[in-house]
């Protein structure tokens, strides 16, 4: 799919399928009296083309209802649909991304390849048109996406270009055409990030392996100008990641251990380093541990939280935020081989504490306690790690919230800020003290699992136990990696989770990273 940024009346442009968004505006005091949906577009044109239609009543703009309308009188489109965003007082950035995907997704088992979103205006408090702007096309590249990769009669259904439409220059104000222009281009990068990791939680354990992903990380820094690293095997053992190593050593597939970095030029001598850190679990049986049967295919979305890395890396290297990013991806396949680790082994990871393996399924914690040693050896002054790490936590949250977990306040107020602008749930989960008792071994420093309560919790803090004094953010995404049911804006199938707020995140250092002056140049 490709974008487009135009400034024009919405009715003079020419196309297959011109999208406006209409919001109910009857209020929950009159329950008999329906107001018709007020379309969010000051042109005349369109506004006349849909008259009749919103008077009908057929139409009531709830969020994601769609209405088509052909050979729209006075609009050069070929055809108009109308979006619902729901009620008006409610309507927000999430509903306006879920709505232009939703706009998408008609469009695309219909034939039709080309796509225009007219802009919400005029401009409601809710819909700034920059911001409006960037969360139409993410709404947009989510729609597009579609899993069926590998399917004989697939139909290459995406879109070939989304047009989103402001007004035209002269009805703007100073200042905001730039302004829109900036968010267009990052809601092209972050769209297409987004997609490039729900592309990698599609493929399927045997054709993503992990050297298969250290490829494609190496193929997509080379594309974006980052450094990377992609080692193996003799690698981890001579860094000593003997936690890492108890995962891998079970599979006939080689491990990856992925290092990419991002360094802006100018940073100020004690800039922060922030070190982001991947689960890559390309497959998990469990290993001796093994799983059932039952739904054990899902595993293959095991590595989601490397995946969403790779994604934010991409985003990271076409946006240049002001701060140094390395970022590390421990990729495995969790298996049951003759070589593999057993319940009762005891594992030395790199920072030299001791582990005693309860259950060989509780491998993410064992591959990030490795990888999260590594970035802060690497320089991390700020950690933050993305897994699907515990059923526990789907439990907890289902699939509507992602779980995070804080060891320091600013760190989780600076992550919290970065919700407001990716739109994204998540929960924060608690990480008292407590919790550490239920994973002391007699035999070694920790054990891996932490007994049947808590799961989502033990889980984190034994991740803390590698992470030490330096501030840390770890998010589980178990529940809401992989959508279970298609809805009317994204596919069923990999979600991206996590890729849009690590990138805000990552972007909020701007402001300490640089000298004062090139800050303001800039
Ligand atoms: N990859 C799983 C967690 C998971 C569960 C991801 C469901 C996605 C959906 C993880 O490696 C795992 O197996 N965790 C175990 C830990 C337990 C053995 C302490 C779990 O949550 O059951
Ligand atoms: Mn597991
Ligand atoms: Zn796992």
């Amino acid at each position: 799919m490709k974008a487009k940024m135009k400034f024009a009346a919405p009715s003079t442009i020419l196309g297959d399928l011109l999208v406006v968004l209409a919001v109910d505006r009857s209020r929950s005091k009159e329950k008999n009296v329906l107001a018709e949906p007020v379309l969010l577009t000051s042109d005349a044109e369109v506004r006349r083309a849909a008259e009749s239609v919103l008077k009908s009543g057929e139409f009531r703009a709830n969020l994601c209802e769609t209405l088509l309308l052909h050979a729209p009188v006075g609009v050069l489109a070929k055809r108009l649909l109308l979006v619902g965003l729901g009620k008006a007082d409610k309507a927000s950035a999430a509903d306006l991304r879920k709505a232009a995907g939703a706009a998408v997704r008609f469009a695309k088992p219909r034939g039709l390849r080309e796509v225009t979103i007219v802009l919400p205006e005029p401009d409601i408090r809710a819909f700034p048109l920059a911001a409006s702007t960037r969360v139409a096309l993410e709404g947009a590249y989510v729609g597009d996406f579609d899993p069926d990769t590998y399917r004989s009669d697939r139909k290459d259904q995406a879109l070939e270009t989304c047009s989103i439409v402001a007004p035209a220059p002269d009805k703007l104000t100073p200042g905001i055409k730039e302004a829109v222009e900036r968010a267009f281009r990052e809601g092209t990068v972050i769209g297409e990030a987004q997609n490039f990791t729900r592309a990698l939680v599609n493929e399927p354990g045997n054709t993503l392996t992990p050297t298969e992903m250290g490829k494609r990380a190496a193929a997509m820094c080379k594309q974006q100008g980052l450094t990377c690293e992609v080692s193996s095997t003799e690698k981890i053992k001579e860094l000593k990641m003997g936690a890492f190593w108890s995962v891998a050593q079970g599979s006939a597939e080689a491990p990856a251990l992925i290092v990419m970095t991002y360094e802006p030029e100018e940073l100020l001598p004690d800039a922060p380093v922030l070190g982001l850190v991947g689960k890559g679990i390309t497959f998990d049986t469990g290993g001796i541990s093994i799983k059932p049967a039952d739904n054990m295919e899902k595993m293959k979305y095991d590595m989601a939280g490397g995946a969403a890395m790779l994604g934010a890396m991409q985003a990271i290297a076409q946006l240049q935020p002001l701060v140094k990013v390395i970022c590390v991806v421990c990729a495995a396949e969790n298996m049951p081989g003759g070589k593999a680790q057993k319940p009762g082994d005891v594992q030395v990871s790199m920072s030299g504490k001791t582990i005693e393996i309860i259950n060989t399924d509780a491998e993410g914690r064992l591959v990030l306690a490795d990888g999260l040693a590594y970035a802060k050896q690497l320089g991390a002054t700020h950690l933050i790690d993305a897994a699907t790490l515990t059923g526990a936590c789907v439990v907890a949250l289902g699939h509507i919230n992602a779980g995070v977990f804080a060891n320091e306040e600013a760190t989780f107020q600076r992550f919290q800020k970065a919700l407001e602008i990716s739109g994204e749930r998540f929960w924060r989960l608690p990480l008292d003290e407590e919790y550490r008792e239920m994973i002391v071994s007699q035999i070694a420093d920790i054990m891996n699992t932490g007994g049947r309560w808590g799961g989502a919790s033990t889980a984190a803090i034994f991740l803390k136990e590698f992470v030490g004094e330096t501030p840390w953010l770890h998010l589980d995404i178990a529940g809401t990696a992989w959508i279970d049911e298609q809805k009317p804006w994204i596919a069923k199938g990999p979600s991206g989770i996590a890729v849009r707020s690590i990138l805000e995140w990552v972007r909020s250092f701007d402001d300490v990273a640089q000298p004062a002056d090139s800050v303001t140049a800039g």
